[in-house]
């Protein structure tokens, strides 16, 4: 019995060092040490011992067990740290290896040229101010000198909400509402970009909803001459010195002389086409010398101030600087369209 117990641990010592993982090592386990196994048949047989012979061989039956079972832990954690190593070596890491690269959003084209317009102005001086979307008809017209029966309100189909409310149909009103603020007190120099909303039937050069940026000058001594040069200078900056523009006279009731500034179309360079619809020109923006009725009605004495104010159309100017043929790709959102504005150029 003595020498079946050995042969025993002898026999599992031998399988335990060939084993190659951890399975066969389990399964080794399960059958050396458990209920069924060849240990507890031998000492099935200790009933025929004396009883001097019997706790010996029980004591050398647990040695045995014991020698079996450390046997087995200790290749477990060889195997175990075999199968890390193993881990290591196949799932190294190539830290030579380019990175992917991290989708960030961009801007919208909009967003871009408003921003771009606002720094061209700020380096000038002005400043930037804001106005509702949802606006008074005080402010939309009537402080504009567009009182209510006045037949150029018609020059602007509008959105009312309530008989003194609505979407504002131009950045102008911004006009009345920063003079209010002055107190009389120049000088004014802001710009204003925003929204605003027209009944227009949409087509290549009109939408319903659009931006403008509306540009107010109020000081001691300001002339015509002042708002051209302001508008050549932002014009050339835009959209490059070989580029052509006009000014035509026009007429805003807000504005006196008025005038409307037209860009080259970049399609045909001038030749006439769809966009331009033939003449040869975009028109860009309106502008004038402000009203002497408005400086007043804002609290600005009109023999001692005169100003300058233009509001231009922002989706116009992006068409002209990017050669977008159709206003309706700003507010569709295909991505293809906007993707072509990442700032990562
Ligand atoms: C005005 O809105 C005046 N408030 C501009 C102004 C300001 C004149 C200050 C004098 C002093 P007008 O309706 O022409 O003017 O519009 C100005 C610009 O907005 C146009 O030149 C054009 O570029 C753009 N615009 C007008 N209607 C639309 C439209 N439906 N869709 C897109 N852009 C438009
Ligand atoms: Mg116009």
């Amino acid at each position: 019995m003595q020498e079946r117990l050995k042969e025993l641990q002898t026999e599992a010592l031998e399988k335990i060092s060939q084993a190659t993982d951890l399975k066969e090592l389990n399964d080794i386990r399960v059958s050396y040490l458990g209920k069924k196994g060849p240990i507890t048949e031998v000492l099935k047989g200790m009933g025929k011992l004396s009883a001097e012979e019997r706790p010996m061989m029980g004591a050398l039956a647990n040695e045995v067990r014991d020698a079996i079972a450390s046997g087995i832990e200790e290749k477990q954690t060889k195997l175990e740290e075999a199968a890390v190593q193993a881990k290591l070596a196949t799932e190294k890491i190539d830290v030579t290896l380019p990175g992917r690269p991290v989708r960030t959003g961009n801007h919208h084209p909009l967003t871009r040229i408003v921003e771009e317009i606002e720094d061209l102005f700020i380096g000038m001086g002005y400043t930037v101010a804001e106005g509702p979307e949802v606006e008074k008809d005080y402010y939309n017209f009537e402080a504009l000198n567009l009182p209510k029966d006045h037949p150029a309100r018609d020059m602007q189909d509008s959105f009312y909400i309530t008989e003194e409310m609505l979407l504002r149909t131009q950045t102008s009103p911004v006009q009345a509402r920063t003079m209010e603020k002055h107190n009389g007190k120049g000088p004014v120099k802001i710009i204003c970009p925003g929204k605003v909303f027209r009944r227009d039937n949409d087509d290549a050069t009109h939408s319903h909803q659009f931006m403008q940026i509306e540009g107010l000058v109020v000081d001691e001594n300001i002339r015509m001459s002042d708002l051209k040069g302001t508008l050549e200078v932002f014009a050339k900056k835009l959209f490059g010195e070989d580029r052509e523009i006009r000014l035509r006279p026009s007429f805003f009731p807000f504005t006196e002389p008025s005038v409307e500034v037209d860009v080259s179309c970049f399609k045909c360079g001038g030749k006439g086409c769809n966009i331009c619809k033939k003449t040869g020109w975009i028109e860009i923006l309106g502008a004038g010398m402000v009203h002497p009725n408005v400086l007043e009605m804002s609290g600005f004495d009109s023999k001692k101030y005169t100003g300058f104010a233009f509001g231009m159309g922002v989706e116009r100017i992006a068409m002209l600087k990017y050669g977008i043929d159709d206003i309706r790709h700003f507010y569709t959102n295909d991505v293809r369209f906007l993707k072509q504005f990442s700032i990562q150029e």
